[in-house]
Order: C-alpha cells, then structure tokens, then sequence
C-alpha cells in the first residue's frame, strides 16, 4: 500500500540538475522521500522528476533558484514550507570548483562561491534546524569534498569554503546530537559528474574517478550511524589519515606542485 504523503518522509536537494544531486535524489526517492530539487535548470529537473515519479510511489518538486543570490535561504525555507510542515532531511549538495591562482580570480566568481558554499547553506542550517530540534527528528548533509581536508593552492577558496563546512557539521553535529537529530560533511574525491568541466579543467586523479551511486550510497549509509565527516572509499581514509599526520606546511607545497602541474583536482 502506498504511504500518504504525510506519512513519506520529505528531502530537499540542492543542485540536484545532475551529478551527485541527481543520484541522492534517486537514492532517496527509491528510499521512499517525496523530494524538493532545486537548480537553476528547471527543464533537467523536470526530466529527472517526471522519471522518479514515475518510477516510485513518491511526490518529487522542483524549485528553479540561483542559491547564490542573497534572498535564496529564504525563499528556499518558503518553499519547503508551503509543500509541508516538516523537513526530515536537507541535503546541502549545490556547488562548483573554480581552479586556478587567486589572484587571477575574477572576484565575482569568489563572491559567488562564498554566497553558494558558505552564506545560503549557513542560512538554510539556521532556517530548517529549529523545526528538526523541536521535533527530535532529522539529518543534514553539507557536501564538501576530500579538498577540504587541505589547503589547496590554485583551488585556494574552493577548498577553505569546504574546510568551512567540515568544521560547521562537526560542530553542530555535537550540539543537535542529544535531539536526534544527525549531521554530515560528505567528503568525496573525484567524482564523474560534470564538476570538472563546469571548472574549466580535466580530472587528474590517477586512481580514476569515484561514481557518484557510490558516494551517495555511502554518504546516506554513514547518515546516523557513521562518522560526522564521511569520506568515500580507502582513497579517501588514505586521505583524510595523510591530512592528520602530515604537516600542513608540506602538504601545501605538495599540492601546490600537483596543482600546478596538472591544474585540476577534486
Ligand atoms: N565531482 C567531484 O569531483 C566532486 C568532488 C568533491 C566534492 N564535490 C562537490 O559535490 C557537489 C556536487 O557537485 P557535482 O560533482 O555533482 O557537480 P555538477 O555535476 O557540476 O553539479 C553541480 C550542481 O550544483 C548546482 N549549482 C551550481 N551553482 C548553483 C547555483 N548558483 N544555484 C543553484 N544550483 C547550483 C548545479 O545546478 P545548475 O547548474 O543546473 O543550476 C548542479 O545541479 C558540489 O558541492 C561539489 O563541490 C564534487
């Protein structure tokens, strides 16, 4: 029997046009989560939902939005509020690489990175973790990456913002943790999905890239149960052990050397 959509928990995703967006989307409507995309490409979530609706008992919606923009934490909170009461899971995913040296960096582009990984995730926290408190129930994921475990020349901004959201989650993951309620900085490394090309450089990593099914399957399997900070994979505890032991020092030097070499990363 179908569950009424009462009963069906509700997920919001943010970039979830395509990529790792896509796939939660996919992984929790087969999980049975009536489900919120947001993008700003209406015509490829329209797609993506008609598939998922049509292929599971769930309602899917979309909300085309720039997340960059100032205003966007709250019109996305007043979107969710106008489809239901209660938000049971938001998954933070919408972002983009931008490589290169900083200072050849137009200054809008790190305005909108800062505005998209930091300013309207840290809104929607704020926004939607009041309503999970109150009801000692729910979970979000903040996508970060594996580059947020280190500084990283020539992705400068791009791995402190996402430094930024692994200290975040970890944090608030301690203060809501006696509510019920579950946090995680899911830290993949390169990943096939268009990130790469969206920052303008090809994937360099020569252990090959991580599917974003497996991402996804091991970000929601660790939600609640694994660690506040998930990385994907033995390259990823490989990772994330070098970025505890080696000193940050060298590990800049090192990659700044990568970087600029190969001039691409996760
Ligand atoms: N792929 C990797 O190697 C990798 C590794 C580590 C971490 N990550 C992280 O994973 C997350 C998802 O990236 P992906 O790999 O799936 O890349 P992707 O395929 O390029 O997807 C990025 C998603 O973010 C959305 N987005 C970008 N700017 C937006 C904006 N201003 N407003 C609303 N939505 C916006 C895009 O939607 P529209 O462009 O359609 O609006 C798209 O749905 C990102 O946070 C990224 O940093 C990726």
């Amino acid at each position: 029997m179908e569950a009424s959509e009462d009963l069906r928990p509700f997920a919001i995703i943010t970039g979830a046009s395509r990529g790792l967006g896509a796939e939660y989307a996919r992984a929790l409507a087969a999980r049975g989560y009536d489900l919120l995309l947001v993008s700003r490409d209406k015509p490829r979530m329209d797609r993506l939902a008609s598939d998922l609706a049509g292929r599971y008992p769930v309602t899917v919606d979309m909300e085309a939005a720039d997340l960059a923009q100032p205003e966007a934490a709250h019109r996305l909170y007043a979107a969710a509020r106008q489809r239901r009461g209660a938000l049971d899971l938001l998954v933070n995913n919408a972002g983009f690489g931008l490589v290169g040296e900083f200072v050849d960096m137009p200054m809008a582009r790190i305005q909108e990175m800062l505005r998209l990984h930091v300013d309207t995730i840290v809104e929607s926290i704020r926004l939607f973790l009041p309503g999970m408190i109150e009801r000692r129930s729910g979970g979000i994921i903040n996508v970060s990456s594996i580059a947020g475990l280190f500084p990283l020349p020539c992705m400068a901004e791009y791995a402190a913002t996402k430094a930024f959201l692994i200290s975040l989650s970890e944090a608030l993951a301690e203060e809501v943790r006696p509510f019920g309620v579950h946090i995680q900085a899911c830290c993949p490394g390169s990943t096939e999905t268009d990130f790469h090309t969206t920052a303008g450089v090809r994937p360099s990593n020569p252990l090959g890239l991580q599917t974003p099914a497996k991402v996804v399957a091991v970000s929601l399997a660790a939600l609640g149960r694994g660690p506040t900070v998930v990385t994907i994979g033995w390259r990823g505890r490989v990772l994330a052990l070098l970025s505890r032991v080696v000193p940050r020092a060298w590990l800049a030097r090192a990659a700044a050397r990568r970087m600029r070499t190969s001039k691409g990363s996760d």
